[in-house]
């Protein structure tokens, strides 16, 4: 992926400095008004634009589907790409046949000559799986749980897999727990760079959501593709303590909403602040319009 081509033409994208000016092209926003998700429309140029600018022998991933709003915008314009998304169906207490099923509407809706592949399933799990996708993936968006530890291993897991070049775009990064997990990570990785920081000016920003950053990732030649010992020892707390207790949190949403919410705020409130804005009182997004 030639990342300074894509960084060089993302200006005429928008109507003015991207921070503060709408996507030129209508079909973002009329996206997010057609499928249900948390991705806004700023958000949704950058990802089509980086699809756009990747070569076809490489691949696009997405970890966090949700109902398919930012896949659906990625493949736009760019059927001859490979797209592979992964989602577990876990958070907001989704039904997961429910949600499956839409994500499966929008997707034959809205990407029906796009080659999408949905890999279900723990993306911590899935990523480390021999002959997981068949070609470097030259774009990864991430917009997945949002814990350190996640965010820490949203890196790390997928490092392995990225081609020499490649562009890293995560979600919600304007959000503190976000760029710690950032910093920590990049003091012990070789090869990354934060290049653009697209921040939200408040909560759910109607533009950016919750802030967009755009990482590098240049392989060092003769380094592994493997992930260290500690990084791989953090993978496996993730995926056999931790993924547990986030899905026993979920169940419990589900069945007594106020008090577990309440306690959910506490916990995300400070790691979620934009500013001097609160989080909303559930946590999310509201960029949710369904
Ligand atoms: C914020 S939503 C994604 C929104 C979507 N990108 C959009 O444009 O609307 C986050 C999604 O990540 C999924 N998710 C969270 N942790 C995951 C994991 N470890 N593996 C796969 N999917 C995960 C959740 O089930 C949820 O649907």
């Amino acid at each position: 992926m030639d990342t300074s081509t894509f960084f060089r033409d993302l200006p005429a994208l928008f109507a003015g400095e991207p921070a503060t000016s709408d996507p030129i092209d209508p079909r973002w926003s009329a996206l997010c008004d057609e499928v249900a998700g948390y991705t806004a429309p700023n958000e949704l140029a950058v990802l089509n634009h980086a699809a756009a600018t990747m070569p076809a022998d490489e691949a696009y991933l997405e970890v966090g589907t949700f109902k398919g709003r930012s896949i659906c915008a990625a493949v736009q314009g760019n059927d001859d790409k490979t797209f592979a998304a992964m989602e577990n169906f876990m958070e907001f207490g989704m039904a997961g046949e429910l949600a499956r099923r839409e994500l499966m509407t929008n997707l034959e809706t809205h990407a029906g000559e796009a080659d999408v592949t949905l890999l279900e399933g723990d993306c911590f799990k899935l990523m480390v799986r021999p002959g997981a996708l068949d070609r470097p993936v030259g774009v990864y968006f991430y917009d997945g749980e949002h814990t350190l530890l996640s965010h820490y291993l949203a890196l790390a897991a997928v490092e392995p897999l990225l081609a020499d070049e490649a562009l890293v775009l995560i979600d919600d990064a304007s959000w503190p727990v976000v760029q710690k997990a950032h910093r920590l990570f990049l003091k012990r990785h070789p090869g990354w760079q934060i290049v653009e920081q697209w921040d939200a000016a408040h909560a759910d920003d109607p533009r950016w959501a919750n802030g967009l950053h755009a990482l590098t990732f240049r392989r060092r030649p003769g380094s592994a593709k493997r992930l260290s010992r500690q990084d791989e020892m953090l993978r496996r707390y993730q995926t056999t303590v931790q993924d547990r207790l986030n899905a026993a949190m979920w169940k419990a949403v589900g069945v007594v909403p106020g008090p577990i919410t309440a306690v959910a705020k506490v916990l995300l409130g400070r790691s979620r602040q934009i500013g001097d804005d609160g989080v909303k009182s559930d946590g999310q997004k509201s960029t949710d319009q369904h």
